[in-house]
């Protein structure tokens, strides 16, 4: 007896070969944005423990890892730093001799075609630990503005492509690309932190990154977790002042939004997936609780399924060798 019901969706799914061919989302090692750390001194490698597989580096270890990185396939990499001093108005942040600086010259030199992102923001490398220039309590936006535009110009000096401010002030997309415009830098792009939310899951990379605010938290700049409309117009407005590409932080627990975004704007979106979602799986992979490669190349292909056209992960060196098996 046949059964009644001709509608047959597993027709599709019944062979390898015919699932290949309807796949409707790809995840390709070119999505991915790989972000590392960087320190002072030579020969340092040192693991972050709460982000197992990713080390504090010296510039001569990031070398060599970038090395690694572009050999994989990977195109882009996103330099962090801790720097040698923190002063209360974060200089150390533009000085052309800090570990992101030098880590962008060498690595640039070496690897012309590994594209280079720069965070741009000064919780690093403040005494205070906030993402900007204080005023008691308050983070001044337009006195932090100026700052900002500042250490921009200096990782484009270094050979930075992309330009990604994560410090959520108002009004930093327009003034950074008048600053990098201003300095001859016309060709280097904007990949905005535009939608960042407050949000526990950046607990492992302020520990990585020595970076947790010596007081209170960053609600007074980065976003309520409860406002997706809100996301859209921070979307919209660094779009207006010149974002060649924005991204949406957290990646996990924010796809609603990318999904929203997708259908709302043309530029491309990528989301950040960071150092709590990552240190999860981690641990749950290392107590042989989950599969970690499916779950990694689940999680990344959500992301790509939502809307994103880039990744910037933890993930990626491990993803980029899955996927070449
Ligand atoms: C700096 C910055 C943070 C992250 C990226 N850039 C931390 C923060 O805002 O506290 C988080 C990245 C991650 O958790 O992986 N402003």
């Amino acid at each position: 007896m046949t059964y009644p019901n001709s509608l047959r969706p597993r027709r599709l799914r019944l062979t390898a070969p015919i699932r290949n061919m309807v796949r409707e989302t790809t995840l390709s090692v070119n999505d991915f944005i790989y972000p590392l750390f960087v320190v002072s001194g030579t020969n340092v490698k040192e693991e972050i423990p709460s982000m197992p597989g990713c080390y504090h580096l010296s510039v001569d270890n990031a070398v060599e890892l970038a090395r690694e990185i572009y050999a994989l396939g990977i195109p882009a990499i996103e330099i962090f730093g801790l720097p040698e001093y923190k002063t209360e108005d974060g200089a150390s942040a533009w000085d052309m001799t800090s570990p992101v600086q030098r880590a962008m010259t060498a690595i640039k030199k070496v690897l012309p075609d590994l594209v280079i992102v720069g965070d741009v923001c000064l919780c690093q490398y403040t005494t205070h630990g906030h993402c900007g220039h204080l005023q008691g309590h308050y983070v001044d936006n337009d006195a932090t503005v100026t700052l900002l535009t500042k250490i921009a110009v200096s990782q484009a000096a270094c050979g930075a492509d992309i330009i990604a401010p994560s410090d959520m002030m108002d009004g930093r997309v327009a003034a950074i690309r008048a600053a990098l415009d201003h300095e001859g830098f016309i060709n280097t792009s904007i990949l905005s932190y535009a939608a960042k939310f407050a949000s526990a899951f950046y607990g492992p990379f302020r520990d990585a990154a020595d970076s947790a605010p010596q007081f209170g938290d960053r609600r007074q700049y980065q976003m309520d977790p409860a406002n997706g409309r809100e996301a859209l117009k921070e979307i919209d407005l660094d779009i207006q002042e010149g974002a060649d590409m924005i991204i949406i932080k957290p990646a996990m627990t924010y796809l609603d939004l990318v999904a929203k975004a997708r259908q709302r704007i043309d530029v491309p979106i990528a989301v950040y997936n960071v150092s709590g979602e990552y240190a999860m799986v981690k641990a749950a992979a290392q107590n042989g609780w989950i599969d970690e490669k499916r779950i990694v190349l689940e999680s990344l292909t959500s992301m790509k399924r939502a809307g994103a056209d880039l990744i910037i992960t933890y993930h990626a060196l491990d993803a980029a060798r899955w996927l070449k098996q």
